[in-house]
């Protein structure tokens, strides 16, 4: 069976074709950072407008690519959320039609249930069950996984997410969107020991984060170590060595407290801040610490991508989970309300 899936719910266009034999087949990605890079961060009209514009184009490459016509394709499975609705639309009115004028089954697939599956399209992939560390842009989420639709969220968090605070952190030390990235490029430059920020709700027992103070004390510091506004550059350096360090560091500090409380030996990260390397090399010795193991998904699918969503429109598929006519699109959708496959 072959499934062609589409992710539109953010600034990324993401098309690919996975074979539920042959694994993925072909996968094309158009990243609008561009467009939106001026205005520091993603327009959503912008955002929906360019879809638009390119998703036609990629999804015949992508047939191309795979070496497939409309009749090998058994589904069509689009992203319906969370995300922001009009970029969200644009996928699922295309996937949506697609499936129709193909007369296919359509999937509507929940993103960041693409993100939790996409270590599954590697070869080291997990046996379930395991713990899920979510890391995006939108979300960061502790999710008990004992299988696809049987999640159980443990925590999350209460404001920013992480790599929210990424970006913003990065703006403020000027740098251009998406921070994130480019803040962790800064940080290796950086010295440790200079700053110390704090770990956020570390002291209080549970399993949630808030990540919006440690953007205010980034603030604050760039305030006091600056002449004129402006920080000299080994400044900001350490600004954002201590900014990554108190994150990474916070997020090791959970994942250890769900894994005892869990008794569960192995750890998924996904989302676009597992591409964090210093995170990586963090829960990699916690993980050989209790004598478990890591799994993430390759650099290029931690962020957002089409074959996570093919992958997880094609489980949807073989279970029968296929929506009707309707195209649906839901910004706000808690992955605890998925169906069991
Ligand atoms: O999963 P994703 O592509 O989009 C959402 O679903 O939100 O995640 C994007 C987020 C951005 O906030 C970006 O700055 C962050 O992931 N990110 C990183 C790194 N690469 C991407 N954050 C820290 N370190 C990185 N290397
Ligand atoms: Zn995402």
């Amino acid at each position: 069976m072959r499934i062609l899936g589409i992710e539109t719910s953010c600034d990324e266009t993401g098309i690919a074709i996975y074979d539920d034999q042959d694994g993925l087949l072909a996968h094309q990605l158009y990243s609008q950072v561009k467009l939106h890079a001026d205005y520091g961060g993603v327009v959503p009209e912008l955002a929906s407008r360019d879809h638009s514009r390119k998703i036609i184009s990629l999804i015949r490459q992508t047939l191309k690519e795979a070496n497939c016509t409309k009749d090998d394709i058994d589904g069509v499975a689009y992203t319906a959320g969370p995300g922001l609705v009009g970029a969200l639309l644009v996928g699922a009115s295309v996937g949506r039609s697609l499936a129709y004028a193909w007369d296919k089954p359509a999937v509507a697939v929940h993103h960041m249930e693409g993100h939790l599956l996409a270590p599954m399209l590697e070869e080291n992939k997990p046996d379930f069950p395991f713990l899920a560390l979510l890391v995006s842009g939108g979300h960061t989420q502790m999710v008990r996984v004992d299988g696809i639709g049987r999640y159980t969220l443990l925590g999350e968090s209460v404001d920013d997410a992480a790599g929210e605070a990424f970006d913003k952190t990065a703006k403020l030390l000027g740098l251009d969107y998406p921070g994130g990235p480019r803040l962790a490029k800064m940080a290796e430059m950086g010295d440790s020991s200079r700053f110390t920020f704090p770990r956020p709700m570390t002291n209080k027992p549970g399993l949630d984060f808030s990540f919006s103070g440690l953007k205010t004390f980034a603030a604050n510091t760039i305030r006091d170590n600056s002449v004129d506004g402006v920080c000299d550059p080994q400044t900001q350096a350490d600004i954002a060595r201590a900014f990554e360090d108190a994150v990474v560091d916070t997020l090791a500090i959970k994942c250890k407290r769900a894994l005892k409380e869990t008794g569960l030996k192995r750890l998924v990260i996904a989302g676009g801040v597992s591409a964090n390397s210093h995170l990586r090399i963090e829960l990699e010795k916690l993980m050989v610490g209790r004598g478990g193991k890591v799994f993430y998904p390759r650099h290029e699918f931690c962020a957002d991508n089409g074959a996570m969503i093919a992958y997880a429109g094609m489980q949807r598929l073989k279970a029968n989970q296929t929506v009707g006519l309707e195209i649906s699109a839901t910004p706000r959708w808690p992955m605890d309300t998925l169906p069991a496959v």
